[in-house]
């Protein structure tokens, strides 16, 4: 994969024309972009649409999560939107899973496992569990796969974790880069691209370092450029 296709784009607005500029912006070489709730809750299907037809490739990060009726129906719908990626919760369930799968048979689905906004205390309590984060990440991992889904959402102090019980052939997708010359904002846990490369990612979910440069598609170059070297010298 060309380095710049691992870098997926978190467009983190809700102002349609605010992302669609990016897009303008940082392609034709980067087609890869995020967007979620905030984006989706104001600008709705056709924001979406219109994203893709200024020619991004769109994961929509979207956490599906009811009971599967529900989910398959939403799934359905997201259907028609033709995007490239969007993913669901693995805490939903085996059943959930399958029947979102079953109505979106072309695109890339992927399981949100345990948030990154619990610690294990609040995760074990507010569950009710004694299972560790770690261990559940893990189980809900495999139930993704059996379930058909092509991969999983995890931070990068998971992605080991995920690829050493799921091998090569499963996507992992990390949000928590940054590379070192980058502000570290509100990510507490950051990783670099060639670290989290190196643990077994897939794509590189990056926001604020690359919109919130003085000049967007250099960053994206550095950050591709440090990808290169790093698989260069895999
Ligand atoms: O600007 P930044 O690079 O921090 O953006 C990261 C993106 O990944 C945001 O869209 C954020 O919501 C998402 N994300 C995250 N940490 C997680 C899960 C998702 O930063 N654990």
């Amino acid at each position: 994969m060309n380095a710049m296709d691992r870098i997926i784009v978190a467009l983190d607005t809700p102002d349609p024309s605010v992302a669609g500029e990016m897009v303008q912006r940082l392609g034709p070489e980067l087609t890869h972009f995020k967007t979620g709730l905030e984006f989706f809750c104001s600008g709705g299907p056709g924001a979406v649409e219109a994203l893709q037809d200024s020619g991004a490739r769109l994961f929509l990060d979207l956490k599906l999560h009811d009971i599967p009726n529900t989910v398959a129906g939403a799934a359905r719908s997201l259907a028609k939107l033709d995007v490239w990626m969007t993913n669901l919760h693995a805490s939903g369930g085996a059943e959930m899973m399958r029947a979102a799968r079953e109505q979106l048979p072309d695109t890339i689905l992927l399981a949100v496992t345990v948030l990154t906004s619990f610690d294990e205390k609040t995760f074990q309590e507010h569950v009710g569990t004694d299972a560790s984060v770690e261990d559940t990440v893990r189980r809900w991992s495999v139930s993704a796969r059996e379930a058909g889904l092509d991969g999983v959402v995890c931070s990068p102090r998971e992605i080991s974790t995920v690829r050493g019980e799921l091998g090569d052939d499963f996507l992992i997708v990390t949000p928590g880069i940054r590379p070192q010359w980058a502000a570290k904002g509100d990510q507490r846990r950051v990783t670099t691209p060639s670290e989290a490369l190196q643990l077994g990612a897939d794509y590189l979910v990056v926001g604020r370092p690359i919109t919130g440069a003085p000049d967007p598609r250099e960053a994206a170059g550095r950050i591709a450029r440090e990808i290169s070297e790093f698989e260069g010298s895999d």
